[in-house]
């Protein structure tokens, strides 16, 4: 068969493990994943009440515009409707971008460690990955700039970057943006937009009217606490949402996924309260690592990445055992680390409480 090449010795997206497995696997009743940057609270009791009386009907295709959930973004934005579309997660609309721009011949700049799809779907695409190292747990932006060429298509800054956590100032992003060529696309990625509270953070929608070549996208997975419903948004001006439409799918949001949408945008109480808790929870950690002299990144996200002075597999495999799920290091670039989503307290404290035990039985504070 003709298949892409570049698709031979690629392999699918590793997910966190699933709780079920992990369950199964070490005989354990309760399992915290600490893996996904999931929200922990869940999500707004409104949807949940809605979702206890729902009728939908799931036999008829989906408004393939989302018309609804477009006006009520759109306001909640301040932008125009026409500057809208939405993905199956955010993970669509990289898809889609990468597809739209991306092709052999031409190459893309990103950071290293960041978001592993920027590079899985431009490798699909055959596109060459220009991947610049971050620097102190940052972009280096200007080592993203010297590696721009006539040839690149895209540049994708993650911010706040997984798995750092490491935000890219408002400062700093206007002076970058000036610099990137007009014919480069910039991808903004801020899927963990609502859990900063950095002064140096700043909305970055106003660079979507000044920069004809900018796309900021988000997502309900995070802090809205609706992964499993995928609707990720893309903001941009009009003639590019005009020219990645045609590259989306029909109806890549369900019915129910829209309404959903529209009832959690609408409690912004329920955001408040996540990012105001998780923020609380982040410093758990930190007096952790600061405790046990442990590097940590400082992270403006929902999940901190930190050194546990040992083998990264060995440590997530024991928290494993221990009924945690997290992300190890090793596979997200960061040997000697691992990464863990911020729990409610008592699982943040219960969690670190575990890990003491473990990087003791390890050595690690010998
Ligand atoms: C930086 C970043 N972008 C995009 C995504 C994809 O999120 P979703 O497809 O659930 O919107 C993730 C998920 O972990 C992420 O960390």
């Amino acid at each position: 068969m003709k298949w892409k090449q570049q698709l031979f010795g690629m392999k699918a997206y590793q997910p966190g493990k699933p709780i079920e497995e992990v369950k199964r696997e070490f005989g354990l009743e309760k399992i915290v994943k600490l893996a996904s940057n999931e929200n922990p609270y869940g999500y707004s009791p409104k949807v949940k009440a809605f979702l206890e009386s729902d009728h939908t009907n799931h036999a008829i295709y989906p408004d393939g515009y989302a018309q609804n959930l477009r006006t009520v973004m759109a306001n909640h934005l301040g932008v125009k409707e026409t500057q809208l579309m939405f993905g199956n997660g955010s993970d669509d609309l990289i898809a889609i971008v990468t597809r739209a721009l991306l092709y052999p011949g031409v190459n893309t700049v990103m950071a290293t460690p960041s978001f592993s799809q920027y590079s899985h779907n431009a490798e699909i695409e055959g596109a060459e990955v220009r991947q610049v190292p971050l620097k102190d747990g940052k972009h280096d932006l200007k080592a993203m700039l010297e590696a721009i060429d006539e040839n690149t298509s895209i540049v994708w800054v993650c911010n706040p970057n997984n798995p750092t956590g490491t935000i890219v100032s408002d400062d700093e992003l206007t002076n970058f943006i000036q610099k990137v060529p007009s014919d480069v696309f910039i991808v903004l990625d801020e899927a963990y937009f609502e859990y900063v509270n950095s002064p140096e953070y700043k909305d970055t929608l106003h660079f979507v009217e000044e920069y004809p070549n900018v796309l900021v996208m988000r997502t309900l997975s995070k802090a809205y606490g609706l992964a499993s419903f995928r609707v990720g948004y893309a903001i941009a001006n009009e003639d590019i949402i005009k020219k990645l439409d045609p590259v989306r799918a029909p109806f890549n949001n369900s019915i129910l996924s829209q309404k959903v949408a529209i009832i959690a945008l609408e409690d912004q109480e329920f955001i408040q309260e996540t990012t105001e808790k998780t923020a609380l929870g982040k410093k758990q950690f930190v007096a952790f690592c600061e405790k046990h002299q442990l590097n940590y990144y400082p992270s403006q996200a929902n999940f901190i990445l930190f050194e546990v002075k040992a083998d990264s597999d060995t440590v997530f495999k024991e928290m494993m055992k221990r009924g945690y799920i997290i992300r190890s290091g090793n596979a997200l670039g960061a040997p000697g680390y691992i990464r863990v989503t911020i729990g409610t307290e008592e699982q943040n404290e219960e969690f670190l409480r575990l890990l003491e035990e473990v990087l003791t039985e390890l050595g690690v504070f010998a």
